[in-house]
């Protein structure tokens, strides 16, 4: 079904993120005909470009970023709908100029009134421009208006609550779409499915039956060229208060009333609710911050975090953080769950690993004399699939049990792009995958701490080696309670 008609304002159309994700998500949506004619896409940014020179930076990002060839007419019917209007976030005289060219563009094709703002730049500058969408009336249209924001959402609970509250001048919440891309991963919006159309796991997806949960994403890349960004957030910041708890809440929610956005939105709110804080003085006990040194990725010397260009010589930023989390309601009382990400680590992966209870008696077992657990595996990344671990007996033997997986894996060519999928999502109104301020703001409240415990150096900084899984002490906090990390493919 065709997406409504609009205009969509891009600020930081010369950026990063619009030339590796935005430029190629809308690409597609016009490819599939989902755009239809009354949609136009309106850049902007402090450089110069004529809209032919824009279109020509669109049509480099579109060759160098989206996989399939590019046909002749998709690329000319998509450039149609390009526009480009030079602009400084802080003057609104600028914001008028755009204005007035959103008007021009809308009295020449049936937008019906509807514009959709983008904010894909520094996150110094997100209040600035919403103050001056609303000051230069660009905001104000007949039609329905959205706004559509990069993380992070903030630096800690107060500065995102002083951000909210500035857009909130402009915006009301439901015109608000603050994104966490990976809500848009195909994998992730099916944990929900997972859970709640199969019965068989229904009655099991609890304290009675499941022993532990984990959740790992694992990159292997370092901080490349984003020191500057990444000095002051962290993996602390950058991936745990977003996409890290955004996989917790999806795992441990509560089946929603309907397949209603608020009423799952609700059910997440509740987990963060549930989710136990830690003060600064029990934070050592139960997070792990880690930093990468000099190692080997594929048989090649990489350096370590502190040898990267932009980093402090005496930098503490952890890039690798695991954490052994509470969420303090009936379902999942007395159930650790763990979650651990990092840069520099053996592959790239995100899994979740939900572990079975152990049978009450063993009758048979391994090689070693063991027998193995139950485990249902999540693969959110870079396969999408599932897998399910158990144990049989190994043919031709008395009872020497082995564990086989029952697998389930679907082509990631199918998937559209977590961007492609948001992007469409916030032009029809659908923000069921995107984080509500409750959302956030409990988000910020639990990191927080851990983010002070951090900076007093109230936990360890411990050191790993590049292409490791981490420091020693995080494969130490699982085995507190007997466990490992399950391996990661
Ligand atoms: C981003 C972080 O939000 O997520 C990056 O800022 C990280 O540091 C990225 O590399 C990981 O996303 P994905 O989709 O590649 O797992």
């Amino acid at each position: 079904r065709q997406l409504p008609p609009h205009v969509f304002v891009l600020f930081g159309a010369t950026g990063d993120l619009a030339h590796r994700k935005l430029y190629p998500a809308l690409f597609q949506l016009h490819r599939k005909g989902l755009l239809p004619d009354g949609v136009s896409i309106l850049g902007t940014a402090r450089t110069e470009f004529t809209h032919d020179a824009f279109r020509d930076e669109v049509h480099k990002a579109l060759q160098s970023f989206v996989k399939e060839d590019i046909s002749d007419n998709d690329w000319k019917g998509f450039a149609q709908r390009i526009y480009y209007i030079q602009g400084n976030v802080d003057n609104v005289e600028d914001f008028k100029k755009i204005n007035q060219f959103v008007r021009e563009l809308e009295q020449k094709r049936d937008h019906g009134g509807n514009r959709l703002f983008y904010l894909s730049m520094a996150p110094r500058f997100f209040a600035e421009t919403a103050l001056n969408l609303k000051a230069s009336g660009l905001s104000d249209t007949k039609g329905w208006r959205r706004l559509i924001i990069e993380k992070p959402f903030g630096h800690d609970y107060e500065s995102a609550a002083e951000l909210n509250d500035q857009l909130g001048t402009a915006f009301e919440e439901d015109e608000i779409y603050r994104i966490d891309h990976y809500l848009g991963k195909e994998m992730v919006q099916n944990i929900e499915v997972i859970r709640f159309a199969n019965s068989m796991f229904q009655p099991l997806w609890d304290n009675r039956s499941i022993q532990s949960i984990q959740i790992t994403s694992s990159e292997t890349v370092g901080v490349e060229e984003r020191a500057s960004y990444y000095e002051k957030s962290g993996a602390l910041r950058d991936m745990v208060q977003n996409h890290m708890l955004q996989m917790v809440m999806m795992t441990a929610m509560e089946p929603p009333s309907r397949l209603h956005t608020e009423a799952i939105r609700d059910e997440k709110v509740k987990v963060l609710r549930s989710l136990r804080r830690y003060d600064v003085d029990e934070v050592k006990n139960h997070v792990i911050r880690g930093q990468y040194t000099a190692g080997q990725m594929n048989g090649k010397s990489v350096p370590g975090y502190l040898e990267e260009p932009g980093v402090a010589e005496n930098s503490t930023t952890e890039t690798f953080v695991a954490a052994r989390l509470f969420i303090d309601n009936f379902r999942w009382a007395g159930v650790p769950f763990y979650i651990r990400t990092g840069k520099r680590m053996p592959v790239k992966s995100t899994e979740i690993v939900v572990q079975f209870r152990d049978m009450p008696k063993h009758l048979y077992f391994n090689q070693n004399g063991q027998l193995g657990p139950n485990l249902l595996v999540i693969r959110i990344n870079p396969v999408e699939g599932m897998y399910m671990q158990m144990n049989v007996k190994r043919p031709g033997t008395e009872n020497v049990v082995v564990p086989i997986a029952m697998e389930f894996s679907q082509s990631t060519d199918k998937s559209p792009e977590a961007y492609e999928r948001l992007l469409h999502d916030a032009m029809i109104g659908d923000s069921t995958f995107f984080t509500r301020w409750d959302e956030v703001s409990l988000a910020w409240k639990f990191v927080d701490p851990i983010a002070q415990a951090f900076s007093e150096d109230k936990a360890p900084l411990h050191h790993y080696a590049s292409g490791e899984w981490g420091p020693q002490a995080s494969a130490d906090l699982v085995r507190e309670q007997g466990g490992i990390w399950w391996p990661v493919y």
